[in-house]
């Protein structure tokens, strides 16, 4: 039975049922299908979605433009630096405002907060494009990726390897539902948010998941079915980056640590890729990479999430 997800928020994984997520991953693939037969499909018809930047993109800006278009409607790009937001407007008004125009709103930013207030004052959906927290749609597209690759999501292990930001927060909340072993390993210091973990443990009781948090990478990736990097110093933490190239020496994804993982190991990474950080050239061009199939996965994904709730 489908579940009726129209005027839904997508902030976070967490918030969504089991079903709501299936129904994503299934509606996702029947558009991908759509669109390599290029079959036209536009029910999204004359609406519009605003999509507010306050951190730069490539594929998430990308991904949703394009995907908006093919699906029947328009998209609008709104660099935050040009909205009144800047100048001291409120985020309440600026949802107030903008609901009265547009038919979704996408928000990149960097205060996970600011994304709740805005679907709290906005009357239309909001959906969230990465916070310092949180990336629910790359994660959806993840798990839609992984699917892909391995057709069943239960009982698989994933082990994330580096910083304990939003991927890793979003990969814990997405595994926890779906009912794979999560688990992330970091330097001291750089370990997920402690809510977040409780969060996704009470959510992985219920999948029979589990979510562990280990700072050995040999020990994380031994038994792993993916192996997940992504980048050191996130947006917004461009000073730190050097103090953390030394803490994160150790956590490098490359030939040697996958020497220690399965022969069919899947190598994923949200992009953008320093290369020679995170993970090596060998590895992120190697054979067990799926990086590209996860970047063109968003605008599957993100049009299905489109399509069901706008
Ligand atoms: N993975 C991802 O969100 O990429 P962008 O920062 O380019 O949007
Ligand atoms: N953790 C990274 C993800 C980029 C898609 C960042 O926030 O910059």
């Amino acid at each position: 039975m489908a579940v009726d997800m129209k005027g839904k928020d997508l902030i976070s994984i967490h918030d969504l049922s089991r079903e709501e997520i299936n129904q994503i991953l299934d509606t996702a693939h029947i558009l991908k299908m759509k669109h390599k037969l290029s079959e036209l499909y536009h029910p999204l018809k004359g609406k519009t979605l605003g999509m507010i930047f306050q951190k730069s993109s490539t594929r998430t800006r990308v991904s949703f433009e394009v995907g908006m278009y093919q699906l029947g409607g328009y998209a609008l790009f709104l660099s935050a630096n040009d909205l009144q937001l800047n100048r001291g407007e409120t985020v309440a008004d600026t949802a107030r405002n903008l609901s009265r125009y547009l038919d979704g709103i996408m928000i990149r930013t960097f205060s996970h907060q600011d994304v709740v207030d805005l679907a709290e004052y906005s009357s239309v959906p909001v959906i969230n494009g990465l916070t310092d927290l949180l990336h629910p749609c790359q994660v959806l597209s993840d798990l839609f990726s992984i699917k892909e690759k391995k057709q069943d999501l239960e009982g698989l292990k994933l082990a994330y390897i580096g910083d304990g930001n939003n991927m890793a927060h979003s990969l814990m909340f997405g595994g926890a539902k779906m009912g794979m072993h999560v688990v992330i390993c970091s330097p001291s210091g750089f370990e997920p948010d402690s809510e977040i973990t409780r969060l996704s443990r009470l959510d992985a009781t219920r999948t029979g998941a589990t979510i562990n948090i280990l700072d050995n990478p040999v020990d994380a990736v031994r038994t792993a079915d993916i192996i997940y990097t992504d980048v050191w110093a996130s947006m917004g933490q461009e000073e730190e980056h050097e103090k953390r190239l030394k803490s994160f020496s150790e956590y490098q994804v490359n030939g040697t640590l996958l020497e220690n993982a399965k022969e069919d190991v899947l190598v994923m990474h949200c992009l953008p890729a320093h290369r020679g950080e995170e993970i090596t050239d060998e590895v992120i061009d190697g054979p067990r990479s799926i990086v590209f199939d996860q970047a063109e996965n968003r605008l599957h994904v993100q049009k299905a999430v489109m399509a069901l709730v706008m």
